[in-house]
């Protein structure tokens, strides 16, 4: 055979193209991280998705090997566990092979058989266990005091030889307070305020980290500098967490377990020899700044050869919980760094520096001065009448005891000689501007300072845009309040509190989960939940807490979080883990609620928070969200095969349907109670109106929320419903309508005055309430994704196995794109309004199917690169599609 240059190209590509479109499995996960340290369940959750871009494409079989040698892994060398070949189109899998232990390094991998029947290898992914059982730690729990009065933040360290060659190191440190680590000078790893927070008695935290690179043969030092955190909260507000039962002087514990190249293993551990002084962080709080004094520097405290003779000794301390845990999830970083926008001088001491944009975070300062200049950077959200930082939104919680303690006000003392720079380590704010102000004249420019903001770091998912700007700024907005309020867990916001407050965070995990890859928080958080139940089933409102909050604000309303969360986790990810870890605190929780209530109504809780003027009868709003507790029970206690519970919690939740439509719906006029936006849209969206009165009602909302003018009359708890309400029953149009408004009261109406973040209020001048960076309106991040985008996961096959689509062609928007990374792969959504009629280009991701579903007109069709498809129906038009990519004109 004769090839020509071209000939051979072709083949080339064509064997290109051809690999390209295998079913090969990529993004491979263990613990929905990637290769991660420190593994410590039994057994680990692997998952992947499919590359696969051919029409129809599906996994038809899996394998997965599970062992110690990456080279051999797949002949059956070292192997802990194969799957063997299962005929199963799953992409999430739990490891069932040897017990694994701890401190050990696992390869894994995974072939998918395509339906094609063709065979595709991942490549080879890793992960590595941690200390998995107590009795494996070495080190003994170590501080400089027990007391909590004392300010500045200790040091500790231990200077130590090596003599053979280095394998592979890790670190292991549990602490209750915040850490930074650094070996031999250098500073480990880029995450922000570890460990995350948690109920220290009950659940402590430890991190691993790779440190093979900064240990070297011969002299070594370990260093360590502990700070506050929620452990030792000495800043006083109104929720008590100075008196929180846990409060102590920070401690930690640390294991750094060398593996030498001769097999043999070395650990070094915290214990009576390490060395303790205090450092130039002067003071250290979460909640409010951080004080550093640079005069009290101690160069190259954390390396071999610094002479710590002066340095005191370390005293034991016990364990602050007998619960030690992997921390296992996205960490917070200084994700971005934030120039300056505008930089004024006011006089020869103080600058005024502008963001252009809230977040949470730190600033970071460059300055020169003489020794002893003090520096205070005030950060607010807002300024006064006179251009000046104002504190006044932020600080109505705060009952400081003296003026030593100022609120988001970091203090820097120089020490001198050149140019010296601050970021805080054990704090973050909420802001947009910081005032800088010095007892000596100093030189700033807009350079000076640099803003970071910082969140729990997770990957993105979703993203959208359109042809409305307004609409694309309330999404990044929406987003930038999402990731302003979690840190480990989800806050309401990143200033006045820093509460893990439960309603706030379960309106807005449809937001984060289209948005963002957050299972990893949200399991972590409702552990949080679990170690917060008391015997009685009852929640607290704000998780953690220190023990305030579980008399106040804790109804249904706000701490459905327990079964909201772990049921949107199951629709999104198709995991039903956090679901089953969850289900008898579920259960508790709805027994709770049950022992509070009268025939099936409940009056406990708060009910449509910051109204913009009406307000739905807590009883109603609180009873429907015992429903949907009693609901989500129910078909929990079906997929986890408990046919009692199952039939006792259906049965409650008829119960309670019953009693709220019994005494708040007028089944003549189609009306829930007086007939506002949240008592017509809440029964709507969470499914009590009985089918033959859905159109009634819907028709009454669309006629409500006309006679309101199409704009927002709701709360928080409206907020969750009316946009849905309107557009799952036929009024998507007004729901755009509202969702678009640029006046009072509207999202639109905060971005035309400049918010880059969501308010906790309507109006902008309200006089309490009005943090300006709070998460709990922030449903219509999802709305967008659901109505526009018309993207929902399927209950029937969670995870987006299936996906029901359903975009909403409304008026007045003529171009919309969503795109969201599923379990599965990218799904898009695009749609424009062309003079051909609407192009919808759509991509249903390999190995997941869809139910498409179009509103269409009579007489319009709906054709497929120019074949049409033919329909049943009139007006609306359904086919169920493969994986595939699909562009649609519906003229
Ligand atoms: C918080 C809210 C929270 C509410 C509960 C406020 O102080 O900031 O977001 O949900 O209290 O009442």
């Amino acid at each position: 055979m004769k090839f020509t240059l071209f000939s051979l190209l072709l083949l080339f590509t064509n064997i290109l193209l051809q690999v390209d479109s295998f079913a090969k499995p990529i993004d491979l996960r263990c613990e929905y991280l990637q290769n991660p340290l420190g593994v410590d369940v039994s057994a680990p959750r692997f998952s992947w998705r499919l590359d696969d871009a051919r029409p129809g494409a599906t996994q038809s079989a899996y394998q997965l090997w599970v062992g110690t040698d990456s080279v051999g892994l797949l002949q059956g060398k070292g192997l802990a566990w194969t799957s063997g070949k299962v005929l199963s189109s799953q992409t999430l899998v739990a490891y069932a092979g040897k017990p694994l232990p701890a401190f050990s390094k696992y390869f894994w991998a995974v072939a998918a058989w395509g339906n094609d029947g063709q065979r595709s290898l991942s490549t080879t992914a890793h992960f590595e266990t941690g200390v998995m059982h107590a009795s494996n730690w070495k080190g003994a729990w170590i501080s400089d005091t027990r007391d909590v009065k004392i300010k500045p933040a200790p040091y500790f360290r231990k200077a130590f030889g090596l003599s053979k060659k280095i394998k592979s190191a890790r670190a292991y440190i549990a602490v209750a307070g915040l850490y930074e680590l650094s070996i031999n000078g250098q500073i480990i790893g880029n995450h922000r305020l570890d460990p995350m927070y948690t109920r220290f008695d009950r659940r402590t935290l430890y991190v691993t980290h790779d440190v093979t690179a900064q240990l070297q043969q011969g002299k070594n030092a370990i260093g360590v500098l502990l700070g506050n955190g929620w452990y030792n909260h000495q800043s006083t507000a109104v929720w008590y967490f100075h008196e929180a039962p846990w409060r102590n002087r920070p401690t930690f514990c640390m294991d750094l377990r060398i593996v030498y190249t001769d097999g043999s293993v070395e650990t070094i551990s915290s214990g009576k020899d390490w060395k303790t002084a205090l450092s130039p962080v002067i003071f250290n709080s979460i909640y409010t700044a951080e004080h550093y004094d640079a005069r009290l520097e101690q160069v190259g405290w954390n390396t071999a050869d610094f002479d710590d003779t002066k340095w005191k000794s370390v005293i034991f301390r016990a364990a602050p919980s007998s619960n030690v845990v992997s921390q296992l999830m996205h960490p917070i970083r200084n994700v971005e760094e934030i120039a300056v926008k505008k930089m004024s001088k006011i006089n020869d001491t103080t600058y005024l520096f502008d963001l252009g944009r809230n977040i949470s975070g730190v600033s970071s300062l460059r300055v020169r001065g003489g020794a002893g200049t003090q520096i205070r950077l005030r950060h607010t959200e807002r300024l006064n009448d006179q251009g000046r930082a104002d504190m006044s939104n932020i600080d109505v919680h705060y009952r400081p005891t003296d003026n030593s303690d100022p609120f988001q006000t970091d203090i820097f003392i120089l020490k001198g000689g050149g140019e010296e720079s601050f970021m805080p380590r054990f704090n973050y704010k909420g802001f947009q501007y910081v005032e800088v102000s010095a007892n000596q004249p100093i030189s700033l420019s807009a350079s000076s300072l640099k803003g970071y903001f910082m969140h729990t770091d997770l990957p993105q998912l979703g993203q959208v845009s359109s042809s409305n700007p307004t609409l694309d700024k309330i999404w990044w907005a929406t987003n930038n309040a999402y990731l302003s309020n979690l840190f480990g867990y989800p806050t309401d916001c990143p200033q006045r509190e820093k509460n893990g407050w439960t309603g706030d965070a379960h309106i807005a995990s449809e937001t984060g989960l289209y948005n963002y890859d957050g299972i990893t928080v949200y399991e972590k958080w409702l552990a949080d939940h679990r170690d917060e139940q008391q015997p009685n089933g009852v929640l607290p409102s704000i998780i953690p807490t220190s023990g305030w909050g579980y008399e106040w604000g804790n109804g249904p309303d706000w701490t459905s979080t327990i079964a909201i969360i772990p049921w949107n986790i199951y629709l999104f990810y198709g995991d039903a883990k956090l679901l089953s870890d969850c289900y008898d605190n579920i259960k508790r929780y709805v027994d709770a609620i049950t022992a509070q209530s009268t025939d099936g109504l409940t009056t406990w809780g708060l009910g449509d928070w910051v109204p913009v003027k009406s307000k739905a009868p807590v009883e109603l709003t609180s009873s429907i969200y015992y429903f949907v507790d009693a609901t989500i029970l129910a078909k929990a206690a079906k997929l986890l095969k408990k046919p009692a519970d199952y039939e006792k919690y259906t049965a409650l939740a008829q119960k309670i349907q019953n009693a709220i439509n019994a005494k708040y719906l007028n089944a003549e006029t189609g009306i829930y109670g007086s007939g506002t936006q949240t008592e017509l849209s809440a029964p709507l969206h969470w499914g009590l109106v009985p089918p033959i009165l859905k159109a009634k009602v819907a028709a009454n909302l669309a006629q409500r929320v006309k006679a309101d003018n199409a704009h927002l009359d709701v709360g928080l708890l409206g907020t969750k419903t009316i946009l849905n309400a309107l557009s799952d029953n036929g009024y998507a149009d007004l729901a755009y309508q509202i969702a678009a408004q640029e006046d009072f009261p509207s999202w639109g109406w905060w971005i035309k005055n400049g918010a880059t973040t969501l308010f906790e209020n309507w109006p902008i001048d309200a006089k309490s309430d009005i943090s300006m960076n709070h998460i709990m309106f922030g449903e219509i991040g999802a709305w967008y994704y659901k109505a526009l985008g018309g993207i929902k996961p399927d209950p029937a096959m969670p995870g987006f196995k299936n996906i029901l689509l359903h975009p909403h062609f409304v008026a007045g928007l003529e171009e919309f794109k969503a795109s969201f990374k599923t379990p599965q792969g990218e799904l898009v959504s695009n749609w424009e309004k062309t003079a051909a009629g609407i192009r919808y280009v759509l991509t249903v991701p390999p190995n997941s199917s869809a139910t498409l579903r179009l509103d269409v007109q009579a007489g319009q069709t709906v054709s497929h690169k120019g074949q049409v498809w033919p329909s049943e129906a009139k007006t609306s038009f359904v086919r169920n599609l493969k994986a595939g990519h699909y562009e649609l004109l519906i003229k």
